[in-house]
């Protein structure tokens, strides 16, 4: 199909006054064939030096808007809300529906007829595509890429898992204060995200799953040529999906979210995927729920070796063949329907990939984890479900009984887990509540709680933890998260006491508080359990409590879900 009259032809096409003014006011140096009906593209652009991993891409912009214009397109810069994950308190979380939001309504108010989305940093890719889902204009995504692998006396620093490993070794003794405050200078050694496979890298490399980025992109570092090469090649593919009527309903179907859980899986990605891709399904009305995340991705192998979980940096993951020749090997999982921006399936991308490093990248027939992805319990504990990623996790805790050491808040945690006389054992487990959407709000990466300085003294390394908060994807451990509902919901997790026994088995998808059930039905939550629950009065937060949904259903916000299309319908001039 050819689209002959777009969607800005209703603000600059005919010689009326309104035509008159929306022209006139966009003039400046356009000259008037610009209004004669061609595809105006914006480039809803997260570049901000408050959001350092996205900061330089203002030049991938510049990238974009040549190969628009070179197909005949208007480029038009459109600065978004953009998100620095480690910037913005209390935690990025708490915006990324606002920031969906914002970009979905003034995607809709504006002349525009497609868009190109920039993203990087955490945040910003899933709020890029629920807005761009929701408002159902032509797009596509340029991810900005992970940095470069820096070293610190010889030894390449993962970003994000090195802080935990590192500041775990000044806690334990092992590293001096003056050796952690040298490494700072070497974790950031170029522009660009994140170079674990921490939730930037993964929802990069899960977006050109789902088939909205041109094939072979995610996963280019940010300094490398290529990345603006095919910044290039994207600005002229947005020209002609405004052409074509190309929309993301027509590509995003439930085969695209088939295809992103098992490339998930198989990269070894971050478990912020699970909540952000829910999010994107429910604007578009596709009917994924937390269980497909483990019947489709727990059959898939690991084949990916990089940080958190194993060795190697984006940098390397690139160099091996990067997420296509990922595909590659597990083919036959993928639905072959599943489209792509360039309207060609994925599967059609996957005949030249090939992997360079199998260090890094291991053929189907040498896996890592012969079954990976993300495990979703279910129990007493966690009616709706959790989260754990057992390939994070230590392989003897995966099934354990432990007693609860229970914390209110995170608050509470920092004040007590280095207290020499914390009643906790290597067995315990330690339970963080609070910290759900509505109960911290914004569901922050704190379910890794550092583990009591008294037992890492004593060689423990690993603690078997619980908490409605989400993990950063860059941590590790055997943490059991997104617990569902909440405990500021109502969920059980607000009932338990310290001296509870837990009982976590994997094996069996089990998640179970050992209480009598008569007894729970006795108990309410204590005082500072409630009172650790956030209240606020005004603004933003008060709309998020009120409305966010559970982690279980993407954490998006009740009256958010669903499209409303790209038409305005009244006009006030
Ligand atoms: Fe931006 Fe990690 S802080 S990607
Ligand atoms: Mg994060």
């Amino acid at each position: 199909m050819i689209v002959t009259e777009h969607r800005s032809s209703q603000w600059y096409g005919g010689d009326d006054r309104n035509a008159y003014i929306h022209r006139a006011w966009m003039r400046r140096g356009l000259p008037p064939h610009a209004f004669d009906g061609r595809p105006h593209i914006a480039i809803a652009n997260t570049a901000s030096d408050l959001t350092p991993c996205n900061a330089h891409l203002n030049e991938v912009a510049e990238s974009v808007r040549a190969g628009i214009l070179e197909a005949g397109g208007i480029p038009l810069t459109m600065p978004v809300v953009s998100l620095g994950e480690t910037q913005v308190r209390p935690t990025a979380m708490l915006w990324r529906n606002m920031a969906a939001m914002a970009t979905e309504e003034m995607l809709r108010a504006n002349p525009i007829d497609g868009v190109v989305l920039l993203g990087g940093c955490d945040k910003t890719i899933p709020s890029l595509l629920m807005a761009a889902a929701s408002v159902d204009l032509p797009a596509v995504v340029v991810p900005g890429g992970p940095m470069l692998t820096g070293t610190f006396e010889g030894t390449p620093l993962g970003c994000g898992t090195d802080v935990w490993r590192l500041s775990e070794e000044v806690r334990a003794g092992t590293l001096s204060q003056e050796q952690f405050s040298r490494s700072e200078s070497s974790m950031i050694r170029s522009r660009g995200h994140c170079n674990t496979m921490g939730t930037a890298s993964t929802m990069a490399l899960v977006a050109e799953a789902l088939g909205t980025i041109l094939p072979g992109l995610a996963g280019t570092p940010a300094p490398d040529s290529r990345l603006l090469e095919m910044s290039h090649e994207t600005g002229r593919l947005a020209v002609e999906l405004v052409q074509q009527g190309r929309r993301p309903s027509d590509i995003l179907s439930a085969g695209s979210f088939q295809n992103a859980i098992v490339a998930l899986a198989a990269t070894g990605g971050s478990t912020n995927a699970v909540v952000h891709l829910l999010a994107i399904a429910g604007r578009l009305g596709i009917d994924l729920t937390l269980d497909d995340f483990d019947r489709i991705g727990s059959r898939v192998p690991l084949l990916v070796n990089l940080q958190p979980a194993g060795k190697y940096l984006m940098e390397d993951f690139h160099r091996a063949g990067g997420l296509l020749a990922v595909l590659r090997e597990v083919r036959d999982l993928l639905d072959p329907t599943a489209l792509t921006v360039t309207g060609r399936p994925l599967v059609d991308y996957l005949d030249d990939a090939r992997i360079w490093d199998a260090d890094v990248i291991s053929a189907r027939s040498a896996p890592l984890q012969a079954a990976s992805g993300i495990a979703v319990l279910r129990g007493s504990l966690a009616p709706a479900g959790a989260l754990i990623k057992p390939a994070a996790a230590s392989p003897e805790l995966l099934q354990h009984r432990g007693r609860a050491v229970v914390f209110d808040t995170i608050e509470d945690m920092h004040a007590r887990i280095d207290d020499p006389d914390l009643d906790v054992d290597a067995d315990s487990v330690l339970v963080l509540r609070g910290c759900g959407p509505k109960g911290y709000p914004g569901m922050p990466e704190v379910a890794n709680m550092p583990l009591p300085r008294k037992l890492l003294a004593r060689g423990v390394r690993d603690m078997v933890r619980v908490c409605d908060g989400r993990m950063s994807g860059t941590a590790y451990g055997t943490v059991v998260l997104h617990v569902a509902p909440e405990a500021a919901a109502g969920g059980p997790l607000a009932l338990v006491q310290t001296g509870d026994y837990i009982v976590l088995d994997v094996a069996a998808r089990r998640l179970d508080l050992d209480v009598p059930d008569a007894e729970l039905a006795r108990r309410v939550p204590n005082v500072a359990t409630v009172q650790g629950f956030a209240a606020p009065r005004r603004g933003w937060e008060r709309l998020y409590i009120d409305h966010v949904l559970q982690a279980d259903t993407g954490a998006d916000l009740d009256f958010l879900l669903g499209s409303s299309g790209d038409q305005v319908s009244r006009e006030s001039h």
